[in-house]
């Protein structure tokens, strides 16, 4: 993409470090005029010398010139990044891979379902659809974490959530007396919204999570090709050259990693090459 760093990083100092969670953190880019990405596409981060990872773009389509990255301490790249600050310099490359459908989406009711950190791929979609409020029918909004400390973005959350036109429900795995919310997994709170078969819902959290939440999407009349999921697999190039991210006959980075449910149901339970 032309609005992109195409295939060669771009070397870019972080401008604001967050620190979300005690594993998580989100990283601000001040990036050039210019630059635009879909919802649900991601850039591969570079930490020089140690290694390149893809990660979602959870920032604002609409302010692409703040280019946002949250990120959960995991592993080797990842691990050093939790150690980088303001100021520290990243390669960045992208954006890469499929989008949410939001556009198609125009119209009807917005369901969406986030697992622990699948709400930051999620959040563009939701600040989109909210600065358009009038395109859409009913907005609901379904969060799951494993506890309540573990609620990503919560300020932010909590402003949906006291909105009349958005319904935001949060659900987390175990709590103290300090949570009055429900506890349980993400797929409970289907029990307690309305989901219309004509809903338009987009799911992202872990591949376990996603499958019961479209099982459960289904049972109460939800079709295949109204359900979008957001796939992860290990990647190197990010541009559907070296297969590493192959899941069945697709490359997750070029025709992922957003995918209509009805496309990739068969392979949902494929392991990692
Ligand atoms: C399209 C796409 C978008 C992504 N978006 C984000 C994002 O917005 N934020 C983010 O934090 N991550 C995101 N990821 C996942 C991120 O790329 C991985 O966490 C990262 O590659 C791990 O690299 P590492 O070198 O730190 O860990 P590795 O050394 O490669 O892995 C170390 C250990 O962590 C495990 N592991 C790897 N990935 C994960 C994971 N996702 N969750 C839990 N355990 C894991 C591995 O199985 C291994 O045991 C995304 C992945 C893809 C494919
Ligand atoms: S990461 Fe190389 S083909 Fe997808």
């Amino acid at each position: 993409m032309t609005t992109g760093f195409d295939y060669v990083p771009a070397a870019m100092p972080i401008a604001h470090a967050v620190r979300e969670l005690a594993d998580v953190f989100t990283w601000t880019f001040e990036v050039p005029n210019g630059f635009a990405f879909r919802p649900g596409q991601f850039n591969m981060l570079y930490v020089h010398g140690v290694g390149e990872v893809p990660v979602s773009i959870s920032g604002d389509p609409a302010i692409p010139e703040r280019l946002i990255h949250t990120i959960r301490a995991v592993g080797t790249v990842t691990r050093v990044m939790d150690g980088l600050g303001e100021g520290d310099v990243i390669g960045v490359r992208g954006p890469y891979g499929s989008a949410w459908p939001i556009a198609d989406a125009r119209g009807r009711d917005v369901l969406v379902i986030a697992g622990g950190l699948g709400l930051a791929p999620l959040r563009p979609v939701i600040l989109e659809v909210l600065r358009n409020r009038a395109s859409y029918g009913r907005v609901t909004i379904l969060v799951g974490a494993r506890s309540p400390a573990d609620l990503l973005y919560r300020h932010e959350l909590e402003t949906w959530r006291g909105r009349f036109d958005v319904r935001l429900e949060a659900i987390v795995d175990r709590a103290g007396r300090d949570w009055f919310g429900m506890v349980g997994v993400v797929t409970r709170l289907l029990d307690v919204v309305a989901v219309d078969p004509h809903d338009a819902a987009f799911v992202c959290g872990p591949e376990i999570m996603m499958g019961f939440a479209v099982r459960e999407l289904e049972k109460r009349g939800v079709r295949r090709d109204a359900i979008w999921i957001s796939m992860e697999r290990s990647m190197k190039c990010g541009i559907g050259l070296c297969g590493h991210c192959q899941l069945a006959g697709s490359f997750v980075c070029k025709d992922g990693p957003v995918y209509r449910f009805d496309r990739i149901a068969p392979y949902l339970q494929v392991r990692e090459l």
